[in-house]
């Protein structure tokens, strides 16, 4: 299968090369371009991408291109700052600006450069510019490729050689034909065969399990989440009985999500679960807590506590399986550019160091998006693909303040109702997130005859398409009637339903 390294010096933008080269059904990878090139001529890639980034080659403080990978002779494209790393290691010049351009511009495409085949007004092409230094002279043996009206050299390449060189982005939105110029690269420059699907990824990524995991066995954190549930299913693909998964309920789930998601994978895929009922040691150790760090801080050791302890108890185990997704692993590897974000959601942070186990990540590769796509190709009822996202503290951080088995009971039959309604209205997939939180405080109505001093539910639905931004969603109001009427009247303790309408930022999508 072809192969595209793309190296990655910082930019915001390197995820999006990754899954534009995908989407055009080339397998990718990014590495940092701090690796070790013999490392990545050992992956044997068919085509480098050199990523953006926010320094600048004319501090000799950044990141440098190492000469190594311009001696393979494989086709490289540069983009942005990639492009200037290569004016500067072949002989050009780059020269600061003393602006930043960032936006839009208009591109002219010259000397019939390949890249821009079938673009259809490659004459006046809109692309997207996010630079502050430029390349004044192109090097020697090069050619320009296009420009615009405030830089002479917007694009430049090296038939012979294969070199090619953007001072914009094609990876993103606004550049208007973005991935044609990628897939001329792809295709055009560099002759490589879209090969890559869900489907083969799914074959492949079986057949590589079974031969790194060979008779040993394999441990895995089941949450009922979509991405612990692929990796779960694809190992269990691989090596059979040899995968155990532990589930543990820590009594802070959604109503039947137990059943739910343990039913239909022992059913379907015969997988080997075991459930660990650990309520009582999550509820009692959080008895009293009401601070949210404090609470997701409680619920992480003893994660930790609970699944060390049941994994020791299963024998000759020299693996640990986790769903972890590709952005999770660019957060852990990536060269620290502004692409580099903290993460702030480990639930199972420390495991791996204290276990002494080898990781097998399955997703490591994916976005979330293609998760679901190999869900579909491992055929996953759609009910547990577009689960929506739920936290690692589970429904403590919805419960806001002190956590009792009482609350947490009014919570779950609310947020049922929530998710029923959403459901079938055919919102459910419309939103990202969709659910019902607990207030601390209770407030006066009258139910019949009589004056009530009860609980407060809060919904919260969201759209979001990662979590980092949201805004509250705009739902018919004869749906939030109905899901507000039926809570009141049939959660026994609530007698008031409100709506939060705040965005993200400056607000999160949980409320603790
Ligand atoms: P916030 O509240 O930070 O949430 O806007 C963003 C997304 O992350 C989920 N979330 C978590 N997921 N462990 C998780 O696995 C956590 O501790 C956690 N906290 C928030 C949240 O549901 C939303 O999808």
């Amino acid at each position: 299968m072809d192969k595209v390294v793309i190296l990655d010096f910082g930019s915001q933008f390197t995820q999006l090369i990754a899954r534009r080269v995908r989407e055009a059904g080339v397998y990718s990878e990014i590495h940092p371009c701090t690796a070790d090139p013999e490392k990545v001529k050992a992956l044997n890639p068919q085509a480098l991408i050199l990523s953006g980034g926010p320094s600048s080659v004319l501090d000799p403080a950044s990141p440098a291109l190492d000469s190594a990978y311009l001696e393979w002779g494989i086709p490289i494209l540069g983009i942005c700052y990639g492009m200037q790393l290569l004016s500067h290691n072949l002989g050009g010049k780059v020269v600061a600006s003393s602006e930043r351009e960032y936006g839009r511009a208009e591109f002219q495409a010259m000397n019939d450069c390949p890249l821009f085949e079938g673009v259809e007004e490659s004459d006046s092409m809109t692309v997207w510019m996010s630079h502050g230094d430029r390349v004044e002279a192109i090097p020697p043996d090069f050619e320009i490729m296009g420009r615009t009206e405030s830089i002479p050299f917007a694009a430049m390449g090296h038939p012979g050689k294969r070199i090619y060189a953007l001072q914009f982005h094609p990876e993103v939105a606004h550049t208007q034909d973005g991935a044609l110029v990628l897939q001329n690269f792809l295709f055009k420059v560099a002759g490589l065969n879209p090969t890559w699907s869900m489907a083969s990824f799914v074959e492949n990524t079986i057949k590589e399990l079974a031969d790194t995991i060979g008779d040993a066995k394999v441990v895995l954190g089941l949450s009922g989440g979509i991405d612990s549930t692929v990796a779960a299913v694809l190992l269990h693909k691989a090596i059979g009985h040899n995968l155990h998964c532990i589930f543990v309920d820590n009594g802070l789930l959604r109503m039947g999500e137990r059943q739910e998601v343990i039913g239909f994978l022992e059913e379907h895929f015969e997988l080997n679960v075991k459930c660990v009922d650990a309520a009582d040691e999550f509820l009692d150790k959080l008895d009293g807590v009401t601070d949210p760090e404090k609470k997701r801080k409680i619920i992480g050791h003893t994660f930790i506590e609970v699944f060390d302890r049941e994994a020791k108890a299963i024998d000759g185990v020299k693996f640990l399986g986790q769903g972890t997704l590709y952005p999770d692993v660019i957060e852990s590897e990536s060269f620290k550019g502004p692409s580099a974000v903290i993460k702030s959601h480990h639930n199972v942070g420390g495991l791996p160091e204290k276990m002494n186990l080898k990781l097998v990540e399955p997703l490591r590769e994916l976005f979330k998006d293609e998760v679901r796509r190999a869900a579909y190709e491992l055929g996953m009822p759609e009910h547990i693909i577009w689960r929506h996202p739920f936290p690692g503290p589970g429904l403590s951080i919805r419960v806001v303040g002190a956590i009792t088995r009482e609350r947490l009971e009014i919570l779950r039959l609310a947020d049922r109702i929530v998710q029923n309604e959403l459901l079938a209205s055919d919102w459910y997939r419309k939103v990202w997130q969709g659910f019902a939180v607990l207030l601390p405080l209770k407030t006066v109505g009258v139910m019949g005859d009589d004056r009530t001093y009860e609980h407060v539910i809060a919904l919260r639905i969201v759209d979001s398409v990662d979590a980092m931004t949201a805004d509250w969603s705009r739902l018919p109001s004869e749906l939030l009637a109905r899901i507000s009427n039926r809570i009141i009247n049939e959660v026994k303790g609530v007698n008031r339903v409100v709506l939060d309408i705040s965005s993200k930022p400056p607000s999160t999508i949980e409320w603790e």
